[in-house]
This record gives structure tokens, C-alpha cells and sequence, in this order.
């Protein structure tokens, strides 16, 4: 079987750039910023693209299409006792995919509240409680949330028809689709966000920059998590979709271009979140909105705002939750479409049987994410994910790839079809830098996860959806680079 590829370079830049732009950018990155040190966390953030971020994106996208590969397939073709590794980031792959495809259904079901604000005066209430029917610990399930289920359900469908449809005319035509809309939505809510009073009060707070906060190394640690997640680099996606790339690519180009568009894109999309937000102060004479973190940003704080907004209440709401589609939906098939072509390589399987049984299984599995006690697992299995497999699965792939690895072989592989040449940078942050800093970064957060359990939550809890994930999704894959490949595989052309 001949290997999928890219119809046009922008149908691979946008696919690319979609898979970076998600979530992440929406409702995690604007918390991080103001949370870190406001201003003085783009130093760190910066430092991270440049030196982890893009030199990483430029390996993967590199590695990817020199071994034409998924992830299992690339590392197993570079040495094959480093499989294991490719499945470990596929396997990162499937657990995101299984809870992100839950808060791109959250967002369908809001499009439909923001008809009428039918979440009312008290937003955070009616978030938990009416809407999740949370529960107070993760195994108190209460059952199924069935407005959750249908639009859950509507996103895997769009996912399937996505995937089953192929890399051309599937993936790309997807982000055709998906990334214009974006893009102008962004726009037009950062025009509407600026213009609102009260807006530039938000923006200091985003802006403002707490030098003294530079020193603290768990702004560092946030800062280069956020570029793994942002970038979705050290989880397999990007090594899969350089590998549908046709022979002449320029792989330096394409990697900037990725790095720089995703990170625009965040400030963009922390400008409109905190220009509303000051809107919000200036309205409740300076006081800051209760809830600024994680999903309640999105899901709690921005329907109040829009509640407060003199005109255009529901457009901009409206905007607001198609614009979280968009953009995780984009992620989303990117997420799903490394697991689809892992396995398509390694047993040999057509792509629609993989699909169907991919589709089935994180569907169903999906279903956890959609009871009463949804969040509170999706909050643990997103900490472990973030603070452990990425980072770990990261720092085990410069260290081999820099340390075991002959670094120049892809320097001699990438440079001819580019335009730019990597200097000596390159290795010197895949070699040195970034291994260091993700090695002081991956041995924190395992003394402070030992230290002082994640949340309030038991020990039981912590065992089974966070560490418990993190041991099986290792083990699992040492199993499964263990089976037989179905086909020969030395690359073939
Ligand atoms: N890169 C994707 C995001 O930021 C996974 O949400």
C-alpha cells in the first residue's frame, strides 16, 4: 500500500497548524500567562519556543518524513529498540483523544445555550450543577449526562466521517474548513473584546510583568509544558503527519511557520479573553471574576460576560463556542489520526477497519468523561498526561535522539529540500538545553506530585486514573513493540 500524502504544502501547514491550535491555546494559555507572572511569562514561554519548541517540531517533522512513518514506525525504523517509545506517544495520543472529544461537546451544546443565555445570572451553578451534574468524587459516576452524550456523539461523528475519508481529502479539506472560520471569528471577537470598556484593564493584568516571578522554576515548568501541549509535539502527531509529506518539503520553513502562527495565535486569543475580562472588572467596579482557570474560563466566565454584554449578546456567544470547535476539532483529528496510522502501519490494516475499531472503542470510552463525575477524572487524567507523559515521552526522545542518534543524519536529510540550514543551535537545544530543562522539569513534578497528591483527591483516585494511566500506557506499549510487524519494515518509497 502506498503511503497517504498531502495534496498542497498549505493543506500540510494548515493541518499542522491546526493540530497546534486547540484547547490549549483558547483556555489554557491566557490562565498560564496571567497566572505566571502575567507579561514576564512570555520570556520563558518564548525561550521555550525557541529552544524546545520549534528546534523539537523541526526534529519531528524531520524524523517523520526521512522514515516515512507513524510514530511506532519512525522510531522502530531509526532503532529498533526505541518502538516502544512511538507507542508511548500514541498511547498519550489515545488518552487525549478520549477526554478532548468531551470538551469540543461541552462547546456544542454552549452554542446552543448562547441562543438564549439559557445559562442564567449564575454561570458557574449552572455549569456544574445543571449542566455536568457533578458529583463530589470520581467514583460517584450518577449516571450518564445524554445532552453531553449527543453532542459527544456528534463529534466523534464528525471525527469519523474525517478520518475514514483519508489524508487529502479528509484531514486537509477538514482544516480548509476549520482554520478560516477560526481565524475570523478570532478576529472579529479580539475587535469586539478591545473595544469594550474597561478592556485595557484586562489587558495589564495579562501584560504586566512580574519580574520576580522569572526566578521561580514552576514558571519555567509551565511555560515549556504549554509548548508540548500547544505545539502537540512528544505525542506522535506531528512525526505522523510529516510522514504524509511528499518528497521535497521544506521541513525548516514549515516548522517555524507552525511554531510562530500557534504562538501568535495565543496572544491573540489571551488578548480577546482578558480585554473581556477587563470589561468584566469595569463592570463590577474592579473586582476579578471568581473563577479564571482551566475549563471554567471557558464554561463559567465568558457566558457571565456575555451576559453583561450591552449588544450582540448571543452572536458573541455564539462565535465564541463555534470558535472552541473549530479549533479542537482540528486538534482533535490530528490526536486521532497518529493512533489511526500507528496502527494501520503495524498490522498491516486498511484504514477504514482501523477507524471504525478506533472510533468504537475511544468512543465508548469517551462515555466517562460524560457522567457526573466527568470532570473531576478529565482534571486528574489532563494533570498526569501533561505533567508526566508529555513531559517524560519528550525528554526520553532528545535524549535518545540527541545522545543516541547521529542528530546530523537529519540535519543531511532536511537541509537539501529546505530553504533555511539549522546551524549548530539545533543541536546544541536538542542535545543539551532541552534535555536539561526537561529533566529538572520531569524530576519536580515527580517529587511535588509525590510530595503533595494532586487536588484533594484520595489515594485510591490518584492510583487508578493518574498514575494507574501513566504505568498501563507504558507497559502497553512495551507490549505492543514487542508483537511482529505484518509487513517488512525497511522504508520502500
Ligand atoms: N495542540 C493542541 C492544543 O493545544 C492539542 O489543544
Amino acid at each position: 500500500m502506498k503511503r497517504e500524502q498531502w495534496g498542497s504544502r498549505s493543506g500540510f501547514i494548515l493541518s499542522a497548524v491546526g493540530s497546534a491550535i486547540g484547547l490549549g491555546n483558547i483556555w489554557r494559555f491566557p490562565y498560564m500567562a496571567y497566572d505566571n507572572g502575567g507579561g514576564a511569562f512570555l520570556i520563558p514561554y518564548f525561550f521555550a519556543l525557541l529552544t524546545a519548541g520549534i528546534p523539537i517540531l523541526i526534529l519531528e517533522f524531520g524524523i517523520g518524513h526521512k522514515m516515512k512513518g507513524s510514530a511506532p514506525l519512525t522510531f522502530a525504523r531509526l532503532n529498533k529498540n526505541w518502538e516502544w517509545l512511538g507507542w508511548w506517544q500514541l498511547a498519550i495520543s489515545f488518552v487525549i483523544s478520549v477526554y478532548y472529544v468531551v470538551i469540543i461537546g461541552w462547546a456544542f451544546n454552549y452554542i446552543w445555550f448562547s441562543l438564549s443565555q439559557s445559562w442564567g445570572a449564575n454561570t458557574i451553578v449552572f455549569f456544574t450543577e445543571n449542566f455536568l451534574g457533578l458529583t463530589g468524587s470520581p467514583f460517584d459516576f450518577d449516571g450518564i449526562r445524554m445532552p453531553i452524550v449527543f453532542t459527544v456523539l456528534i463529534v466523534w461523528s464528525i471525527n469519523f466521517i474525517v478520518l475514514y475519508s483519508g489524508v487529502k481529502k479528509g484531514i486537509e479539506v477538514s482544516n480548509k474548513i476549520f482554520m478560516p472560520i477560526l481565524i475570523i471569528i478570532l478576529l472579529i471577537l479580539l475587535i469586539r473584546s478591545v473595544t469594550l470598556p474597561g478592556a485595557s484593564k484586562g489587558l495589564e493584568l495579562l501584560f504586566k510583568p512580574d519580574f520576580s516571578r522569572i526566578l521561580d522554576a514552576g514558571v519555567w515548568v509551565a511555560a515549556y509544558g504549554q509548548i508540548f501541549f500547544s505545539l502537540s509535539i512528544a505525542f506522535g502527531i506531528m512525526i505522523c503527519y510529516s510522514s504524509y509529506l511528499p518528497k521535497k518539503s521544506d521541513i525548516v520553513n514549515n516548522a517555524f511557520i507552525t511554531g510562530f502562527v500557534n504562538c501568535g495565535f495565543s496572544l491573540l486569543s489571551g488578548i480577546t479573553v482578558f480585554g473581556i475580562i477587563g470589561f468584566m472588572m469595569h463592570q463590577s467596579g474592579g473586582e476579578l471574576p471568581a473563577k479564571l482557570s482551566g475549563v471554567f474560563l471557558a464554561f463559567a466566565t465568558l457566558p457571565e460576560a456575555v451576559n453583561q454584554l450591552p449588544v450582540m449578546k448571543t452572536v458573541v456567544g455564539i462565535l465564541f463556542f463555534i470558535s472552541i470547535v473549530c479549533a479542537g476539532m482540528s486538534s482533535e483529528i490530528s490526536i486521532s489520526e497518529t493512533v489511526v496510522s500507528g496502527i494501520m502501519d503495524k498490522f498491516n490494516l486498511s484504514r477504514k477497519k482501523v477507524v471504525i475499531g478506533y472510533c468504537l472503542t475511544a468512543g465508548l470510552l469517551s462515555l466517562v468523561f460524560t457522567t457526573g463525575s466527568g470532570l473531576l477524572i478529565l482534571d486528574i487524567v489532563d494533570h498526569f498526561i501533561n505533567n508526566f507523559n508529555i513531559v517524560f515521552a519528550g525528554l526520553i526522545e532528545v535524549i535518545l535522539l540527541g545522545w543516541f542518534f547521529n542528530l546530523n543524519s537529519v540535519k543531511d536529510h532536511i537541509h537539501p529540500i529546505s530553504d533555511f540550514n539549522v546551524g549548530v543551535w539545533w543541536n546544541f537545544c536538542i542535545k543539551i538545553l532541552t534535555p536539561i530543562i526537561l529533566g529538572i522539569t520531569a524530576v519536580q513534578n515527580f517529587i511535588g506530585d509525590i510530595k503533595t497528591p494532586y487536588g484533594d483527591y484520595s489515594f485510591t483516585t490518584l492510583a487508578c486514573f493518574g498514575w494507574g494511566v501513566w504505568v498501563s500506557a507504558i507497559v502497553l506499549s512495551l507490549i505492543l513493540s514487542l508483537i511482529k510487524w505484518k509487513k517488512p519494515i525497511i522504508i520502500t518509497n
